[in-house]
């Protein structure tokens, strides 16, 4: 299959385009930066085309699903920084690349949603995904929608951030009550439900939980990160009032000196506090996917 895949240079990405490619399917990538290193790193791994464009710009998206037969859209941020926001990349974006495919007449469209994605959601990531599947499910496209929990590998954005603090840091600050429990699901068991899912007729029209066999409250990953490092820290507790105003004066020294977002905002804080769990039993067994022990797959990286 021609799979066309927006979000490919990122963390996930990359994992999906392996996974892609190791399936013989070629694959068309969206960057906005079609020199920058991890675009060159995936074409020096893989035979694969560029586009050079935008999620919100409708316009950079022009013929960039030309040829195409299949969407694989993963795009999506964390943090906001100035115009890109969570409203403009996760439901301008999305109902951009629909367009694009209805256009193009790409009839496939495989989308990245998050755990927790519901009506009412409580945090602004969550509520934008929440429009964005809805966008997709009223397309009239062959969609499937995706719903993990926290993802983790060797390049991830979470594990490697507590590896960063245990390793430069006496005390690691966990935020709030740190009740919510979280069941976090390994990249390639990611990837794999991707790419899998374009030979699965019966995925068409269907949204799947990824989640990990284990469920850990964030104080119980730290232990266990700490562990696979073979490191002790003090875990500083900080409570939640306190949190939300440090990461405010993020969210505004961030953007205005670096001109990047800021490492943690309220809206994180918000989804810190929920639980994140699923059931994945249905997607494991369609798309054969089996995730190993947290623990001992973590050891292989944060060490
Ligand atoms: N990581 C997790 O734990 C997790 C959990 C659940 C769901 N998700 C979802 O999974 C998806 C991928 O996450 P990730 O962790 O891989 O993120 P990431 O490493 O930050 O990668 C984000 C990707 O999106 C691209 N991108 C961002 N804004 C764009 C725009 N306006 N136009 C075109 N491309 C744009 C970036 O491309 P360039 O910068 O190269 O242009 C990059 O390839 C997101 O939708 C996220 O919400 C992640």
């Amino acid at each position: 299959m021609k799979v066309f895949v927006t979000g490919a240079t990122g963390f996930v990405g990359r994992e999906v385009v392996r996974e892609l490619s190791a399936a013989g399917h070629k694959v068309r990538i969206l960057t906005r930066k079609g020199n920058a290193q991890q675009t060159q790193e995936i074409l020096s791994h893989f035979e694969a085309e560029v586009h050079n464009g935008n999620v919100v710009d409708a316009a950079s998206l022009q013929g960039a699903l030309t040829g195409m037969e299949t969407v694989v859209h993963l795009v999506g941020i964390i943090s906001e920084a100035g115009k890109i926001t969570f409203e403009n990349v996760h439901v301008c974006g999305t109902r951009n690349m629909i367009a694009e495919a209805q256009r193009a007449g790409v009839k496939r469209f495989v989308y990245m949603s998050a755990l927790g994605t519901r009506p009412n959601a409580v945090s602004r990531y969550h509520q934008t995904k929440w429009a964005a599947e809805e966008l997709v499910c009223g397309s009239g496209l062959d969609y499937t929608i995706f719903r993990p929990s926290l993802i983790y590998g060797p390049q991830d954005h979470f594990v490697n951030l507590f590896a960063k603090i245990i390793r430069f840091s006496p005390v690691v600050p966990v935020m709030g009550d740190n009740r919510a429990r979280f069941q976090p699901v390994p990249v390639e068991v990611v990837a794999a439900a991707f790419a899998r899912s374009l030979a699965e007729p019966e995925s068409i029209g269907e949204t799947y939980d990824l989640c990990g066999p284990e469920t850990f409250t964030i104080p119980e990953i730290l232990d266990h990160i700490m562990r696979a490092m073979r490191r002790k820290r003090l875990k500083l507790h900080v409570p939640m009032k306190l949190a939300r105003c440090q990461a405010g004066c993020l969210e505004f020294i961030f953007p205005c000196l670096f001109g990047k977002p800021s490492p943690l905002n309220r809206d994180q804080l918000v989804m810190l506090q929920e639980d994140n769990l699923g059931n994945s039993k249905t997607a494991n067994e369609l798309f054969r996917l089996r995730a190993n022990s947290f623990r001992e797959r973590i050891a292989e990286y944060v060490r």
